[in-house]
């Protein structure tokens, strides 16, 4: 299945390690990061969930909760995140799903390409699935995606920022420029002309170049897009 940003993101049921859910009840109005990491017991990924981990708090205060998922068993998955709070000294507070059958995997196409045929004829290796983040909103629909190969780790800070960006370009008529972190400045998008951006922000704005028009983020105004 191919998804796409603004799908409803697919609902499942799930064994994780903090017991049943079914994901859209999960959600329940808050934002999700959803993400998949090869296999349990690999040196990235326990560095990638320790780190997750310590940032928990920053997405909790962003109402979004955070969610990994791997093939692996909820067995395994215990077993690893003792192993992850000795080295990377954080306690893994938040669930992990447990994928046995790649049911999962395969309605978000997590799996590598090369992964064609039933699971039990492929090796471990290809059952793994590959880097994929999903940040959902709390409509249940996909805001970004993103998929990294095995072995290269994420940059889990990123995701966090853009997060800051996506909820603030939901509630505001706004976009951010690259790099951004909140409290720069942001953007007036193409489609609000200067005719109706001056009725919107009397103050004015920076403009570099007549579509590149910059406002100091205390000037936007909460406007119905
Ligand atoms: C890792 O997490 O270290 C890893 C997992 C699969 C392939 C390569 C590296």
């Amino acid at each position: 299945m191919t998804l796409r940003i603004n799908d409803l993101v697919p609902d499942f049921s799930a064994n994780t390690t903090e017991g049943e859910i079914s994901f859209h009840e999960w959600i329940n109005d808050s934002w999700v990061v959803l993400f998949s990491h090869p296999k349990d017991f690999t040196p990235v990924c326990t560095t990638e969930l320790g780190y997750m981990a310590k940032l928990n708090q920053e997405f909790k205060e962003r109402n979004c909760k955070i969610i990994g998922i791997s093939v692996d068993t909820i067995s395994d998955h215990q077993d690893w995140k003792k192993d992850i709070q000795l080295s990377q000294g954080y306690e893994v507070n938040y669930p992990l799903i447990a994928d046995n059958n790649l049911e999962i995997a395969k309605l978000f196409n997590m799996l590598p390409a090369n992964s064609e045929g039933k699971s039990e004829e492929r090796s471990a290796a290809d059952n793994a699935t590959v880097r994929s983040v999903f940040l959902i909103g709390p409509d249940n629909r996909i805001k970004a995606m993103l998929t990294y190969p095995m072995s290269t780790g994420r940059n889990f800070d990123e995701i966090l920022r853009l997060l800051d960006s996506c909820q603030l370009t939901e509630n505001y008529n706004v976009a951010t420029p690259v790099n951004w972190k909140t409290g720069d400045d942001v953007i007036i998008p193409p489609k609000v002309n200067n005719e109706e951006a001056i009725k919107i922000y009397p103050e004015g704005w920076r403009d570099p170049l007549p579509y590149l028009r910059f406002i100091p983020i205390k000037n936007i105004k909460r406007v119905k897009k």
